[in-house]
């Protein structure tokens, strides 16, 4: 959820810059004279039939790379060629390191690469071998003493071969996600490879490797990389002993167990991480004591198992801990104050309280800080203000109350202090914090000053987020421009006035924008369309006096557009540009006073809403993935946060306006929309029967309204129509029956004189009223109802539920329909409340 340095990204530059010398001295070595060629022709040649076999491919992921062997030229001395060593007597090529050179395509077994019997260092990282196997014979290279295949799309079994390497000091396999290694090779592996130091198979799937064969790695290990490998089992307590062992990386394999040890740990072991596995580690008497060069801890959702958290304070080289995650409620222990190398402290989502000790003025080499999501309280210590290194602060989420104090130095890249109860001014001095990147004050409901037009010299903003406070004054004009690297600019739920800033420029990158909620007046300015990259814009609950601003369609990008209870007015006329509005889901414009008859043009365009996708991901910011999409969206009445929403989601809101006419046929061309409320506004005419190709609709709305006619049996077809909302209109004849229909009561039918069945007590004409079949609520079928509601607690509308899939493959809805019946009887009146509060909650 930040730009912090992590740990890997801080090894890299460790490993780059020693990379870097070594680079320089060893082409310094190498003899320039192009006329006498040190390499042999054959050798010349295996390496062009190399380069041949591969196309160079650009990646985004890889923006850096150099496709190297773009340079090999035939006729020029192949020792020379870029990534290229040889041996300076015998001109035999000894190291090839292609990492990150762009090549694209499969490496069979029968590559000339393989001819070259010489290699003793192979770097083929971060390359796409579209999920190529790793040949037996990389087994041949009987010299080899580094391979490194890390990130480079290699899939299938890691082959027995490699464990004749046995010359071998680095094997690194890692970021590969469809490679594993199955035991025997790996026994072998272990056994053979009595050189290696380090060895790294992060993410190769080790799932069926018992942790007991970790036993025979190699006494001269000085670096251990096994991050997310599905290890499952108790780890051998040796491990921990190994005489040379510098880094032991354990982190992501949750099905490990086991203990550390108590003593006789490695006295070089300088990094651990063990977060998110099941080994036990014991804070009593001198255990994790013994540690005394460790430097960098990371026990984040771990099993820390005893109290005496004040032992950490032993480990004083310490630049990095992190205990994030792991439920201490107590105190932060006074002995952290020890702690003085310290450059990284993540204490968050614990349940830390009390005030921030005093200590922390003496932590003055601090440059990441995160106590966020804990229940810590009393003001924020100047102390903080003044640390002069710090980069990262966030203090979210806890109970802070009283000012903002002034920062005393301009390091900071990053600071969070959203959800406490902070008040007063903004300090000055966050303006003079000309790197910022993130600046997140949200949710504390005392800060109301007015927004400075200063903000605008925070050039480097990608996040700026003061949401749910009390500002007040009007929204500076500069902010439409002040940064091109702005993504997310969130003022929702404030006292802003005045008018919308109508600066917003070419070569704009923001993707998200919320003025959600405020007293803004006047028009919605055109320059918005310059933000090409806009995919979220919420202007509603408002005082906008506009009419449909059309102008919008041109945002190739928007996929949700809320212009909610503002003035917008007039007719919406079809849209003139072609592609318009294409890649809207989520549209409401309810509670304006738009009129005329419904834009079936309009209709016709909204390609996002006529397909239907299953993609269940978040929809989150870009360029800032822990900003998740959220908006508040009126169910029966009700107004209720939706904090997540899924990507497969389509809404299409227009009630509470005053649109005539009939409803065009066209609309059941909006295949994928689960959401449909066009009540409240006056429609006439009947019920379209092409609302039955909406096959997706969860929800629809078309109360108060004055349409006539039957209701169209077809709309039985919509089996997962949960909730149906047709009362008060003018509609006449029998209510259909079956399927989804006798899941409705007479909320949704009441207030239409016309129409009769069991649901309105009014028995047709023309025979007795059908009987409902019983419901055969049953159980056994795999899922209970506690699985449902569960869902409902979570995200409420099923379309956004963890539920969904459950529903969406294994159930016809109508079965949800009924358990949401089973839920009215078990929660009787507090239902309404109890669905608000799970979908905040969520
Ligand atoms: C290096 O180049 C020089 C000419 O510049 C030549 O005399 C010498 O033999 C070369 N050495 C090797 C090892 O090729
Ligand atoms: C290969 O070169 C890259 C830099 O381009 C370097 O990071 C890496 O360590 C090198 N690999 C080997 C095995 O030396
Ligand atoms: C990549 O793999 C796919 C699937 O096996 C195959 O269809 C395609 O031809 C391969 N592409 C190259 C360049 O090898
Ligand atoms: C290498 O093997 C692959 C797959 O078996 C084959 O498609 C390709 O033609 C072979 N290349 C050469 C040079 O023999
Ligand atoms: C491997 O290294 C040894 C010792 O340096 C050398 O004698 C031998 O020729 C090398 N083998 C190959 C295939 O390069
Ligand atoms: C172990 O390495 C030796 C070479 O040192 C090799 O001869 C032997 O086959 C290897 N064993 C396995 C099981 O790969
Ligand atoms: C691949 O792993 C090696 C260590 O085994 C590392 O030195 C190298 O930097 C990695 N490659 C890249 C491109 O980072
Ligand atoms: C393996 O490669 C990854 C990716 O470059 C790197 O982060 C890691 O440090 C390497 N492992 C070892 C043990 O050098
Ligand atoms: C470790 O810390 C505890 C508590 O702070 C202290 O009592 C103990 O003496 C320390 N042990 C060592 C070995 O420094
Ligand atoms: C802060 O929290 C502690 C522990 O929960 C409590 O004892 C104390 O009264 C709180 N202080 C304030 C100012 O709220
Ligand atoms: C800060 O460090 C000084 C000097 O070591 C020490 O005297 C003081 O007690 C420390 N302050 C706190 C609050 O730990
Ligand atoms: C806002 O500030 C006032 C006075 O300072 C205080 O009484 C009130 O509790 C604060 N509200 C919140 C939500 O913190």
């Amino acid at each position: 959820m930040k730009f912090s340095l992590s740990l890997s990204q801080f090894l890299c530059s460790i490993l780059f810059l020693f990379h870097f010398h070594t680079t320089i001295s060893s082409s310094f070595s190498l003899n320039h004279s192009s006329s006498n060629h040190l390499c042999a022709h054959h050798q010349s040649l295996s390496l062009l039939q190399f380069k041949q076999s591969f196309s160079i491919k650009s990646s985004a992921y890889w923006e850096d790379c150099q496709p190297k062997t773009e340079s090999w030229k035939d006729g020029t001395d192949c020792c020379l060629w870029d990534g290229v060593t040889c041996d300076m007597k015998t001109g035999q090529v000894t190291g090839l390191n292609l990492s990150c050179s762009m090549l694209y395509g499969t490496l069979h077994s029968n590559n000339s690469l393989f001819s070259l019997h010489h290699l003793q260092k192979l770097d083929l990282s971060f390359n796409d071998f579209n999920s190529s196997h790793i040949s037996s014979r990389f087994g041949q290279f009987s010299n080899l003493t580094h391979l490194n295949l890390n990130y480079s799309n290699f899939a299938g079994q890691v082959p027995l071969e490699v464990s004749r390497l046995s010359k071998l000091i680095s094997l690194n396999l890692s970021g590969n996600n469809h490679l594993s290694v199955e035991p025997v090779s790996f026994d072998k592996l272990v056994r053979n490879l009595t050189k290696l130091r380090d060895l790294d198979l992060s993410s190769v799937n080790m799932s069926l490797v018992a942790p007991n064969s970790l036993t025979n790695l190699s006494s001269s290990l000085s670096s251990l990389y096994l991050w997310g490998c599905g290890l499952q089992g108790k780890i051998p307590g040796n491990i921990f002993l190994l005489p040379n062992l510098e880094l032991l990386i354990l982190r992501d394999n949750e099905g490990l167990t086991g203990s550390f040890p108590s003593s006789n740990v490695s006295n070089v072991l300088w990094l651990l991480d063990l977060s998110d596995t099941r080994i036990s580690i014991y804070l009593e008497n001198d255990s994790i004591s013994n540690l005394k060069s460790l430097e960098y801890m990371l026990l984040s959702n771990c099993n820390i198992v005893g109290s005496k958290l004040a032992l950490f304070g032993n480990l004083t080289r310490l630049f990095q801990l992190d205990l994030t995650n792991n439920n201490f409620s107590r105190q932060i222990p006074s002995s952290f104050g020890n702690l003085v190398q310290l450059r990284y402290l993540d204490l968050s989502s614990n349940n830390f309280m009390g005030q921030i000790p005093d200590f922390f003025a003496n932590l003055t080499l601090l440059a990441d800080l995160d106590l966020s999501n804990n229940q810590l309280n009393g003001t924020i210590p100047s102390f903080l203000f003044a640390l002069p290194s710090l980069w990262n602060l966030d203090l979210h989420n806890n109970q802070f109350i009283g000012n903002i104090g002034e920062f005393q130095h301009n390091s900071l890249q990053y600071l969070d202090l959203s959800k406490n109860s902070l008040h007063g001014p903004i300090p000055s001095s966050i303006f003079n914090q000309e790197n910022l990147v993130v600046l997140i004050l949200a949710s504390n409901s005392n800060l109301t000053w007015e927004v400075p037009s200063s903000i605008c010299k925070l050039k480097f903003l990608r996040v700026l987020d003061l949401s749910n406070n009390d500002l007040s004054g009007s929204a500076p004009q500069c902010l439409g421009n002040f940064s091109n690297r702005l993504s997310i600019l969130d003022l929702g739920m404030n006292n802003l006035r005045g008018t919308i800033p109508s600066t917003f420029s070419e070569g704009s990158n923001l993707e998200y924008l919320n003025l959600n909620g405020n007293e803004l007046e006047g028009k919605i300015p055109m320059s918005i369309v310059k933000c090409t990259m806009l995919k979220f814009l919420n202007l509603g609950n408002n005082k906008i006096e506009d009419t449909f601003p059309y102008f919008l369609g041109m945002l190739p990008e928007l996929k949700i557009l809320v212009l909610k209870s503002n003035k917008l007015q007039g007719f919406m006329k079809g849209p003139t540009t072609f592609n318009s509005f294409s890649a809207l889901r989520i549209l409401d414009i309810s509670g304006n006073n738009l009129s005329g008859s419904l834009p079936e043009e309009f209709f016709n365009s909204l390609e996002g809403m006529m397909t239907v996708d299953q993609d269940m991901i978040y929809m989150t910011a870009r360029t800032y993935s822990g900003y998740t999409y959220s908006i508040k969206m009126t169910w029966k009445g009700l107004e209720i946060e939706f904090v997540k929403i899924r990507s497969f989601f389509r809404l299409f809101d227009l009630s509470n306006n005053s649109f005539t006419g009939e409803i065009p046929e066209l609309i059941g061309k909006l295949e994928g929309l689960q959401q449909l409320n066009l009540s409240h506004n006056s429609l006439t005419g009947h019920i379209q029967s092409s609302l039955r190709f909406l096959t997706n609709l969860e929800s629809l709305d078309m109360s108060s309204n004055m349409l006539t006619g039957r209701i169209p049996v077809q709309l039985t077809d919509l089996t997962f129509l949960a909730i149906l909302n047709l009362s008060q209109n003018k509609l006449e004849g029998p209510i259909p029956v079956g399927m989804q229909f006798n899941t409705f009561d007479a909320s949704s039918f009441q207030g239409n004189l016309g129409l009769c069945g069991i649901q309105v007590l009014t028995e047709c004409n023309n025979g007795a009223v059908p009987p409902l079949p019983p419901l055969n609520f049953n159980e056994e079928d795999g899922f209970g109802w506690k699985v449902v509601a569960m869902g409902y607690g979570c995200g409420f509308v099923f379309g956004v539920t963890m539920g969904y899939i459950v529903f969406r493959t294994r159930r016809p809805a109508w079965f949800h329909s009924m358990v949401e019946r089973q839920w009215n009887l078990k929660a009787g009146r507090t239902k309404k409340n109890a669905r608000i509060h799970g979908a905040r909650r969520n």
